[in-house]
């Protein structure tokens, strides 16, 4: 039984007796050993740990609702201000009956706000720090006691639901608007469009996430001020074990300009926001244990094929730049009629 299975052996052994145990071929067996216990312990920090994978999707939702979420403060009091949005769909929204305008009785910078700043790059957060930071919660609508028309800092805060289309949301002061240019009741020398931002985002409000505008603010000297943020969103979605986290960043670029009395132009703080149509998803990938295993064994021989090639390659090497003599240096002596006619030359 035995001999009828060894003449089935498609792999054609040479007799021990024959074979030739070299120093270096020992060495090259400890590396791929090595290697595959390095890519073996990895791969199963994979499997146990899970992979994130970054994928684009075109975004199914276009056209859906979402809302903006503001909160700034702006150095003027409330009854100067006019808020609008307008989008693509050509939708008016009165954000001014949507928004809150609470009075207070300082403009103040607060501690760690960035003033004065281009750009503020914020990096697309990590998946396990976003599944420890997104924990919704209800944008805050209460108003404060203090509430005096007149104050001299005005806190503009809510959430407009808008479509989810290109569009504009807009601070301008009364009488300084497209239309209403010059019908002005308040003084040019009262306008100040300093403000800043402690919060604009997009869709669900996730008071831990940080958003590029978050904890901005933009200060001047000149009354006719305006203020132009082009945002661009890209909706991104985070998955990990089944928790699903609907998130907008977005990227920002802003441009000033300064109008005055000859040069005219539309004073104030104008938001332009763009949606992606592609939405990037952040997911948690896991293999099953049987695809694990296949990867596995495409890995090992992957490595053994790379091991045996290596080593050819750097025997062949050592032959043709270091010679014969070098070249079986470290080879057991087998005694065989090869090796006398190698000592011979
Ligand atoms: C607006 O307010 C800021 C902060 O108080 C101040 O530094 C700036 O000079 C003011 N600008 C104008 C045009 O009054």
């Amino acid at each position: 039984m035995s001999s009828r299975l060894k003449s089935f052996d498609a792999f054609p052994k040479i007799d021990s007796q024959h074979q030739v145990h070299s120093q270096r071929g020992g060495y090259s067996s400890l590396l791929t050993y090595f290697c595959i216990l390095l890519l073996t312990w990895m791969e199963l920090g994979h499997y146990f740990g899970g992979m994130v994978d970054h994928q684009f999707h075109v975004d199914e939702k276009v056209n859906s609702n979402l809302v903006i979420n503001l909160d700034l403060l702006i150095n003027m009091p409330c009854r100067y201000i006019h808020t609008n949005v307008r989008d693509f769909t050509d939708d008016r929204f009165l954000a001014n009956e949507l928004l809150k305008f609470e009075g207070f009785p300082e403009f103040y910078v607060p501690n760690g706000y960035k003033m004065n700043q281009d750009t503020n790059h914020v990096p697309t957060p990590e998946l396990d720090e976003i599944m420890g930071e997104g924990i919704s919660a209800k944008f805050r609508d209460q108003i404060n006691q203090f509430n005096s028309e007149n104050a001299p800092a005005c806190h503009v805060y809510g959430s407009i639901p808008v479509n989810k289309v290109n569009g504009d949301f807009h601070i301008t002061a009364k009488g300084y608007g497209y239309s209403d240019f010059t019908r002005q009741s308040i003084p040019m020398g009262d306008l100040n469009f300093t403000h800043v931002i402690n919060e604009l985002s997009f869709g669900t409000f996730y008071p831990y996430i940080d958003n590029p505008l978050d904890a901005t603010g933009q200060s001047t000297e000149n009354n006719l001020q305006a203020y132009q943020y082009y945002i661009n969103v890209v909706p991104t979605v985070y998955k990990k074990l089944g928790v699903e986290i609907d998130t907008n960043q977005f990227a920002v670029s802003l441009q000033r300009k300064q109008y005055s009395w000859e040069n005219k132009g539309v004073p104030g703080i104008f938001f332009k926001y763009e949606f992606d149509p592609i939405s990037l998803v952040v997911e948690d990938k896991r293999l099953t244990f049987v695809q694990f295993l296949i990867r596995l064994a495409t890995i090992y021989g992957g490595i053994i094929i790379l091991g045996k090639s290596v080593y050819k390659l750097t025997e062949q090497f050592i032959l043709r730049v270091y010679g014969k003599k070098a070249a079986m240096k470290g080879v057991e002596k087998k005694g065989g009629i090869l090796d006398k006619e190698v000592e011979k030359e």
